[in-house]
């Protein structure tokens, strides 16, 4: 029994030694690096780690510097950049807006879709004040509103029914029985001044882009 106790004793004893023997082999001359089982796995693991981390952080890198550099702007620097942009395109500032006055003639549609590539739409007039900033130009020009399915439901650009309009005296007429779908200021001397007339007919346009200032 004393014997065998012994035994397990020197076993462990030996044990606690080769261990510490190959401990300070490894830390004294650096080139023997054969160590235990599990610290080899354990650093193989950080080892690991450490480099997909590199190679995720490597891949990040790349994907951002390859965004557009539109996309990557937060909300706040898109909306400085396009004030920047309208100011120095020569749009105005009345209220809450941005508005372009064309001097050039487009369809109802053609117009549309330049202002759309401004980031921008059709104006969709929403007060009395909105309504007289839009006829003081003189000129006939395009609005945002629309018959779009033909069924007499007016609609705004922005998908809204129109409850407040500002129709000229006898105006929407379809007048002489054509297919007027689209809305111009015509009438511009008087607060009416709203005219139904074909889509395709060229107009000058008026674009707003609501400003988030
Ligand atoms: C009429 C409008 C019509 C336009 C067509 C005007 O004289 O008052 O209703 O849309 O002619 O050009
Ligand atoms: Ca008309």
């Amino acid at each position: 029994m004393a014997r065998l106790v012994n035994r397990e004793l020197a076993e462990v004893n030996m044990d606690y030694v080769n261990l510490q023997e190959s401990s300070v082999r490894m830390h004294t001359n650096g080139r023997n690096l054969a160590l235990p089982d599990p610290r080899r796995r354990l650093f193989t693991l950080v080892g690991v780690g450490f480099g997909l981390l590199c190679i995720v952080q490597a891949a990040l890198n790349v994907s951002l510097r390859l965004t557009p550099s539109a996309v990557r702007r937060n909300d706040t620097d898109q909306q400085r950049f396009l004030t920047g942009k309208y100011i120095k395109q020569g749009w105005v500032y009345f209220h809450t807006s941005f508005y372009f006055i064309s001097s050039t003639k487009k369809s109802w549609q053609e117009s549309r879709k330049f202002c759309q590539e401004q980031s921008a739409d059709l104006v969709i007039i929403n007060t009395e004040e909105e309504q007289d900033f839009t006829r003081q130009f003189h000129r006939l020009t395009w609005i945002g509103v629309h018959n779009v399915s033909r069924t007499g439901q007016w609609t705004w650009v922005d998908g809204t029914p129109l409850t407040k309009s500002y129709w000229g005296p006898g105006e929407p007429n379809g007048y002489e029985g054509r297919n007027e779908n689209c809305v111009e200021i015509r009438f511009f001397d008087r607060q009416n001044s709203w005219n139904d007339i074909p889509c395709e007919d060229q107009n000058f346009w008026i674009c707003e882009k609501e400003a988030a200032l």
